[in-house]
């Protein structure tokens, strides 16, 4: 009821809605009106309200729900069920559990913080409170195990673009990671319940350091990890960041699934790769070596030319360039 109040008085912008109108629309008592706007106050937004006239939003916070992105949002099946928190664990977790209870394809969980936030090999994710976009989508694709590396790439991909979109430029560090002038401000961690060859479902993790300040980022990230804000000077709007996103996510991943192409989203990732041409540590499995990463393949696999000379195509595993990530040597 909450959130058809909220509809009702967005769509009438600065006119008034009165209480009697409400409470025809949506069959509830003036009294019940009431305690669902001291709520809607209590969500952050500034509600005016004058007997005889009714109820007005004066403006509305800075929160990931879909109510509030939702007229930024042209999307037909990704971010239409969005599971909005204040504050989470970790929304990979939460959206694994989810998706084993049968959630449905295109269901997005969010949080404005994340207190357990987790990244590649075990690692850590800093996300605190309202500063960034914290969110995994769940995805059902019929394909087989060996495409999933390209699900990541389309998340890349969207992210850049939309980033873009939003006048910053990013470069994509293949597969899961969105650099801006030499440090991390996204990660991507895609997890995957499945057989063989067979997937059933995907949590696809995203992170973005969006608005953060420099001392929200720890110590020990202050070398590899900055944001948005603070490379560009400027707060960036959530909620459109996230709606382009997932706008472009799903053309991406419609263009995947029906049409077996990801050639925009290999464009993307080339002509953004922050690799293509560098010297690089390829890290598999514990086994380190020095390659020079030369392209990105029409399967989406990193190319490198290995220190013999040969030609290697990679599908996954972590990379460092020389000069960041700590490899100076
Ligand atoms: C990495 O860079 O190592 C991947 C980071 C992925 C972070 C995102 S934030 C939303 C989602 N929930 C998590 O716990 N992790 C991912």
């Amino acid at each position: 009821m909450k959130e058809k109040i909220l509809e009702l008085l967005k769509a009438s912008g600065n006119d008034f809605v009165s209480g009697q109108k409400i409470s025809e629309v949506l069959g509830v008592s003036r009294a019940a009106i009431w305690k669902h706007i001291k709520v809607i106050k209590e969500d952050g937004y500034e509600v005016e309200a004058i007997s005889r006239k009714g109820y007005r939003i004066i403006s509305s916070p800075d929160i990931l729900t879909f109510e509030e992105i939702k007229n930024h949002l042209n999307t037909e099946c990704i971010g239409k069920n969005i599971i909005y928190c204040n504050s989470i664990g970790s929304t990979n977790t939460k959206a694994k559990e989810l998706a084993e209870m049968g959630k449905e394809h295109g269901t997005v969980v969010i949080s404005e913080e994340q207190t357990l936030g987790r990244g590649r090999l075990g690692r850590n994710f800093l996300s605190p409170k309202y500063k960034g976009i914290w969110m995994s989508l769940i995805l059902r694709p019929n394909i087989l195990t060996e495409n999933i590396s390209k699900i990541t790439l389309l998340g890349a991909a969207a992210v850049q673009k939309a980033i873009m979109k939003m006048g910053v430029k990013t470069s994509i560090k293949w597969p899961n990671d969105i650099i801006l002038n030499g440090k991390k401000v996204c990660g991507i961690l895609t997890e995957m319940s499945g057989e063989i060859d067979h997937v059933n479902y995907l949590v696809m993790g995203i992170g973005i350091n969006v608005n953060l300040e420099k001392e929200d980022i720890t110590t020990d990230l202050k070398d590899v990890a900055t944001s948005i804000k603070i490379e560009s000077g400027k707060l960036m709007d959530r909620k459109l960041l996230l709606a382009n996103i997932l706008n472009i996510f799903e053309e991406l991943y419609n263009d995947f699934v029906e049409n077996d192409s990801i050639k925009e989203t290999l464009e993307i990732c080339r002509k953004n790769s922050v690799l293509i041409g560098k010297e690089i540590k390829l890290i598999n499995r514990g086994k380190v070596t020095i390659a020079k990463a030369i392209d990105i393949s029409d399967k989406g696999e990193l190319v490198v030319e290995n220190s013999s000379g040969n030609v290697e195509y990679i599908v996954s595993g972590e990379v460092s360039i020389r000069g960041m990530d700590g490899y100076s040597d």
